[in-house]
């Protein structure tokens, strides 16, 4: 019996790499561009780092934690998200001694123990930014605008919507005239929704039951019940997209699966993935850094893209957007003498930067230039014993097939100079 992968686990196999490999440089360049510098942080936390952060009655710390007790008997657990360890460096390392303000990135795998489905993994990869240290308006929107600006340059559509969730000055109160709507309909929600109105009242707003959604039009709203200093931050926010010219639309019951946020919330979603609407989300958590023993009135904020989601999406509504894996040149050696000759210079050309390709294994003129189209070669040098003799090598164009005599009496270095000049030239 073969030994297959974990379900929910995916291998990312060569031919998808590429397409992974630009949505991350394209998200490193912007990243960079916005003053954010990279940190990466384990992948094995305490347990109770992730249980103290995005909550105990939250789904993820309830029942997707992948928590196990290490050899000395210490409960860990494999990050299901990045904030929470990004965080504890951040207090650990005391970066805000080193700069008020910071703006940091981290790229990688994530594990939560959900039922696997198009778009939804076991393992999987996000992209997450968080700002420590500052509160403005103006830094909201310009996150969100950074996270737009990611999906604009893939060539990506998606949508906005936005929300607050109130801070401890204002959520209390909202909380218990919800949960007061929701004891009035007991009878009418289900059985989850029951039991999540006295545990995390707001997550009931987030149910997939078109039954308990009816009954949560009528629901009381955040947004009217924001304290003024929430409301005018809500209100600044909105004007700072508008400034931006970033189209979004609020979304009052928009509630997020963990439990530090407060303030301003956001999702990018889109409908082109099923079940699976969100390819980024994020908001504000001014008190999390207290709430994991950092110091007091520290304000942060973030959001996370999920690769996978990207990923798909591309192959969905731009497809052509990755270039093509190409060689630059193959050389076809063709006997024992030409392969001695073509060996180094291989490698004295890949020295200089080209990608080359070479077989080592004295195959046939056929089967090189098979490997040659595999390759996607621009250009073939063809060496034999003929060329040998003749002292000329050929140099063929894949593309136009045009051919033409190249000189092997100079040296090497000048050889190298003529090919490089010819790839430059194609690539133009
Ligand atoms: P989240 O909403 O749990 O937020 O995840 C962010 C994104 O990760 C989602 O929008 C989705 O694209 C992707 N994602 C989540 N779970 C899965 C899964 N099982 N399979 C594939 N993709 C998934 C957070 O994780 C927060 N830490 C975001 C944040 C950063 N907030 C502030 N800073």
């Amino acid at each position: 019996m073969t030994i297959q992968a974990l379900k929910g686990f995916k291998d990312i196999l060569p031919d998808e790499v590429r397409v992974w490999q630009h949505v991350e440089a394209t998200a490193r360049d912007i990243f960079q561009r916005f003053g954010f510098t990279e940190i990466r942080v384990p992948i094995l936390e305490k347990t109770e780092l992730f249980a103290r952060s995005i909550g105990e009655a939250t789904d993820i710390v309830e029942k997707e934690m992948y928590s196990f007790p290490d050899r000395n008997g210490d409960s860990v657990t494999m990050r299901p998200e990045g904030t929470a360890s990004v965080l504890r460096a951040f207090i650990e390392h005391g970066l805000q001694a080193k700069l008020p303000v910071q703006r940091l990135y981290t790229i990688g795998p994530m594990f939560r123990h959900e039922r696997p489905q198009k778009g939804r993994l076991r393992q999987f990869h996000q992209m997450s930014v968080e700002v420590l240290g500052l509160d403005h308006p103006r830094l909201d929107a310009e996150l969100i605008a950074m996270g737009w600006l990611i999906l604009e340059e893939l060539g990506l559509t998606t949508s906005l919507q936005i929300n607050s969730l109130g801070c401890p000055a204002c959520r209390p109160a909202y909380k218990d005239g919800l949960v007061a709507f929701l004891a009035a309909r007991k009878e009418h929600i289900c059985e989850d929704c029951q039991r999540r109105s006295q545990t995390n009242p707001l997550r009931v707003l987030d149910c997939k039951s078109s039954h308990c959604q009816e009954q949560y039009t009528a629901a009381p709203a955040i947004i009217d019940h924001l304290c003024p200093g929430c409301a005018e931050h809500f209100r600044k926010t909105k004007e700072s997209l508008d400034l931006l010219a970033v189209p979004y639309a609020v979304n009052p019951f928009m509630v997020r699966g963990l439990d530090y946020y407060t303030r301003t919330t956001f999702e990018l979603i889109t409908d082109a993935l099923g079940a699976q609407s969100a390819v980024g989300a994020g908001g504000r958590y001014d008190g999390l850094v207290e709430q994991l023993g950092g110091a007091k009135n520290m304000p942060g904020i973030g959001f996370a893209m999920g690769m996978e989601r990207l990923v798909l999406l591309l192959s969905q509504q731009n497809a052509g957007a990755c270039p093509e894996a190409a060689t630059d040149l193959f050389v076809a050696a063709l006997g024992e003498e030409a392969a001695v000759q073509t060996f180094p210079l291989v490698h004295l050309l890949r020295r200089k930067g080209l990608q080359v390709a070479m077989d080592l294994e004295g195959k046939s003129l056929k089967s090189q230039m098979k490997q040659a189209d595999r390759a996607k070669a621009r250009f073939v040098l063809i060496l034999g014993e003929e060329e040998l003799a003749k002292g000329e090598a050929v140099l063929r164009d894949m593309d136009s097939k045009e051919q033409q005599q190249v000189e092997l009496a100079g040296s090497q270095e000048a050889l190298c100079a003529m090919l490089i000049t010819a790839v430059a030239q194609r690539k133009q």
